[in-house]
């Protein structure tokens, strides 16, 4: 997703340095080419071999080294960043950003870039939460600055408040955000994800195997593309998303009521969610004892969400997903007549790597026209990416 981005990491002489690391593979393994500039104090917590490594460049400290390399100096470093990250940025970076000091390596290339520049502040909560520290902070801010603000936690210092990097997925999250460009501003995007739970007494329900991974990096993307999304979920072990309105229900009836609520304003519409079909029609308020023999019990009809929108879609774009075991296609493309949808994602459950709790899936994109276009395995972010592409060509046709 980072293919062929510039990203310049600067690490200062915070504790969370080591974290830094991480956050450098991460980037690199998104495919992004990373190069790191480090403070002489940042090389008290973590070694410029460890960077060095791991970013698969040499590590910039010095400003006046000999190293020969003419080429990078602090301006060309500067000018052929796409982003600059700082983390950790420590008070006195900070500081001196906010005052246009540029006496390092580091502090003259942001000076010196063009580029976006992400702030990861992390440091001992009462230094954190100084106000001029702070008013650093809000003087960066309104100079277009980006910040991330630091988790609260346990500090190495042994206080609790605010001052932690936050987890290297969060900031690689913002990195990805800030680099993708934002071609679904405007759009209202509503995603349903997860399996849904029809209880038959206070402890059991039926369910199925949905992870809710397909939406969830449906509802990431497209936020990442600058749309405004809600998700609807069903029970997942899923961290809720960043920038997303999340609202969790449990069962399809609830997963109805909620899509129903958040309709209206909804431009573009992708079920991703795996709806049960049925619920008991009965439902005791106290848990069922056995019995000797057999338990017999009788299953209703759930509401069908995507074919009640279906039927009153205006210019809705409503996209929906088919996992099958038998006759992939012929099934899908019923569902996606019948269900009056715009494409349905067709998935087939026999296929390795595809369905329901992978990191990957493997899917065929089915239009009214009779258009089809299957994807080879890919990550489930990188599949949502693609049906988003779908979902933008579809909204400017519309236009036309
Ligand atoms: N769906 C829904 N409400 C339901 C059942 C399904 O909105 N009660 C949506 C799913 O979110 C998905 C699409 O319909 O986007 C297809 O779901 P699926 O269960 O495969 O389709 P069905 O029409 O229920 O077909 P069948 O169960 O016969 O395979």
């Amino acid at each position: 997703m980072l293919n062929e981005k510039h990203i310049l990491i600067g690490i200062t002489g915070g504790i969370a340095a080591y974290k830094t690391a991480e956050l450098t593979r991460e980037l690199v393994k998104k495919g992004a080419s990373v190069k790191v500039i480090m403070t002489k104090n940042a090389t008290e917590f973590i070694t410029p071999l460890t960077l060095q490594t791991l970013s698969r460049h040499p590590v910039y400290m010095d400003m006046y080294s000999l190293s020969g390399d003419f080429s990078i100096s602090h301006i060309s470093l500067a000018q052929e960043a796409d982003l600059v990250v700082i983390a950790p940025a420590t008070a006195n970076v900070i500081g001196k950003i906010a005052v246009g000091i540029a006496d390092d390596l580091l502090t003259t290339s942001v000076m010196a870039t063009r580029a976006p520049v992400l702030i990861c502040p992390s440091m001992n909560t009462q230094m954190y939460e100084n106000p001029i520290v702070q008013g650093n902070l809000e003087k960066l801010a309104a100079q277009g600055y980006l910040i991330v603000d630091p988790s609260h936690g346990e500090l190495a210092c042994g206080v609790e408040g605010p001052g932690r990097l936050p987890d290297v997925s969060e900031i690689v999250d913002v990195v990805e955000t800030i680099l993708t460009p934002k071609d679904l501003t405007g759009e209202h995007v509503l995603v349903t994800a997860g399996p849904t739970q029809e209880a038959f007494d206070p402890v059991r329900f039926i369910t199925n195997h949905s992870s809710g991974k397909m939406g969830y990096a449906v509802a990431v993307m497209a936020r990442r593309r600058g749309a405004d999304v809600t998700l609807i979920s069903g029970p997942t072990t899923l961290a809720a998303p960043r920038g997303v309105r999340c609202v969790s229900v449990k069962s399809a009836r609830e997963m109805r009521d909620a899509v129903m609520e958040h309709l209206e304003k909804a431009t573009v519409v992708i079920k991703a969610a795996a709806v049960a079909d049925y619920r008991p029609a009965s439902r005791s308020d106290s848990k069922i004892k056995k019995s000797e023999g057999t338990l017999n019990m009788s299953l209703e009809r759930n509401p069908d969400i995507i074919a009640e929108i279906g039927k009153n879609k205006g210019q809705r774009v409503l996209i929906g997903f088919a996992m099958e075991t038998d006759n992939l296609f012929e099934n899908a493309a019923e569902k996606l007549t019948r269900k009056n949808m715009d494409l349905i994602i067709a998935n087939d459950l026999n296929q390795e790597g595809a369905g329901f709790q992978t990191d990957t899936n493997v899917i065929t994109m089915l239009d009214p026209n009779g258009g089809k276009e299957t994807l080879p395995l890919m990550d489930k972010m990188d599949v949502a990416d693609r049906i988003l592409d779908r979902v933008k060509k579809i909204i400017e046709k519309r236009k036309r």
